[in-house]
């Protein structure tokens, strides 16, 4: 059975998140879609409304859990017995910083091999921090996150 890892910050989950999910599951039995706990960083939402949001958005994905992780995601990996970590790449600025993360992984657990795929062109300039930032000022970000995203950003809007 080969289980892969997809983790991140999901500070929101945006479409392109989701997009790269059923991709990834179709290339692996089953997919954790692993959100990091990391106290070091300020996020935007709570991890408990990161991992809410995304268990709603793949609630009809029998193939896809959604947990929470800390500390290093190599040791994640070994604990989880994955066979991969999934990223999305959207544009060679990606590039660097994932081939750093990457390798670093490998160095820290060395069957760790990350597969790296590329969302729908749509989404290729989303990201959480641009659709946070929209939203902050008052921008439409429709058809970019889901439903329950959406909402619960207009709600921090009204009551930050
Ligand atoms: O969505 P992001 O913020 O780009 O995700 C980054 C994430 C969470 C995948 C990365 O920061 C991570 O793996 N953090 C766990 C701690 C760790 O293992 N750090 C070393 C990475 S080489």
């Amino acid at each position: 059975m080969k289980l892969a890892i997809y983790p991140g910050s999901f500070d929101p989950v945006t479409n392109g998140h989701l997009d790269i999910v059923r991709r990834g599951s179709q290339l692996f039995d089953h997919v954790i879609v692993a959100v990091s706990e990391n106290s070091q960083k300020t996020h935007y939402f709570s991890l408990q409304d990161r991992v809410e949001f995304l268990k709603d958005a793949l609630k009809n994905y029998p193939k896809v859990t959604v947990e929470h992780f800390s500390g290093l995601l190599a040791n994640y990996f070994r604990q989880k017995k994955a066979s991969a970590v999934i990223r999305g790449l959207r544009a060679v600025s990606d590039f660097e910083y994932e081939f750093q993360m990457a390798l670093m992984n490998r160095r820290q657990a060395r069957n760790l091999e990350t597969v790296f795929l590329m969302p729908d062109e749509r989404y290729t300039y989303l990201s959480s921090s641009l659709v946070r930032e929209v939203s902050r000022l008052g921008g439409d970000v429709k058809g970019l996150v889901p439903n329950t995203v959406q909402k619960a950003l207009r709600k921090r809007i009204l009551r930050p």
